[in-house]
């Protein structure tokens, strides 16, 4: 019995000291400043292992159409994907892209290790404690995003000049 209210005597204080030290603003919420690598890696298992389970829509058609995956590079120079995600050298990329944490994913590289559902669900819904916003929140519809999804699973044997000819102005 005296074990057990020492182990409940430590929990509450325990919970006492977590809560004083987040709600007294000892835990700093600074962007600029590196989690622990443990943290940096466990949060990156949570975020894949999160994406994967919920990702269960399907392509409703084919995503290698030409025209599907140049609609796609025409959304991500528009909608904003560019932005943090990059492109070819002289694309619309923000220099204050360089300013988050997490840094945005290498999308020639999720191209690889992605499924395309998991790559929709991902744009659609955004990542929690990252900077990837909810596409779907911002207004994209299911078709558009679908379309971005060819064109990111394109981007292992696409070109810098395709993507300025896709991208260009009509
Ligand atoms: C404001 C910056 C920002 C914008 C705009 C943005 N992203 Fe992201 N994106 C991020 C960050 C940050 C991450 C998190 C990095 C990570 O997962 O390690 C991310 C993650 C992702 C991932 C990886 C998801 C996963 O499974 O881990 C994909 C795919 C992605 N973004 C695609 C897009 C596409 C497509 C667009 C445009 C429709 C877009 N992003 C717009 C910042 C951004």
């Amino acid at each position: 019995m005296r074990i057990l209210a020492i182990i409940g005597a430590l929990a509450i204080i325990g919970a006492v000291g977590a809560a004083i030290f987040f709600f007294g603003g000892f835990f700093s919420v600074a962007e600029s400043q590196d989690d622990p690598a443990i943290v940096s890696w466990a949060l990156a298992h949570v975020r894949a292992a999160s994406v994967t389970r919920h990702a269960t829509e399907q392509p409703p058609a084919s995503l290698d159409d030409p025209a599907t995956v140049k609609a796609g590079a025409r959304a991500y120079a528009t909608i904003g994907c560019v932005n943090c995600h990059g492109g070819p050298p002289d694309a619309d990329w923000a220099k204050f892209s360089e300013g988050l944490k997490p840094v945005p994913a290498d999308l020639k590289v999720m191209a690889k290790e992605r499924t395309a559902a998991e790559l929709f669900w991902a744009i659609k819904n955004g990542i929690k404690f990252t900077g990837m916003p909810s596409f779907g929140l911002a207004g994209a519809s299911d078709a558009q995003i679908w379309t971005i999804v060819a064109y990111i699973k394109s981007l292992p044997t696409t070109t810098d000049a395709d993507y300025k000819a896709w991208t260009a102005s009509p």
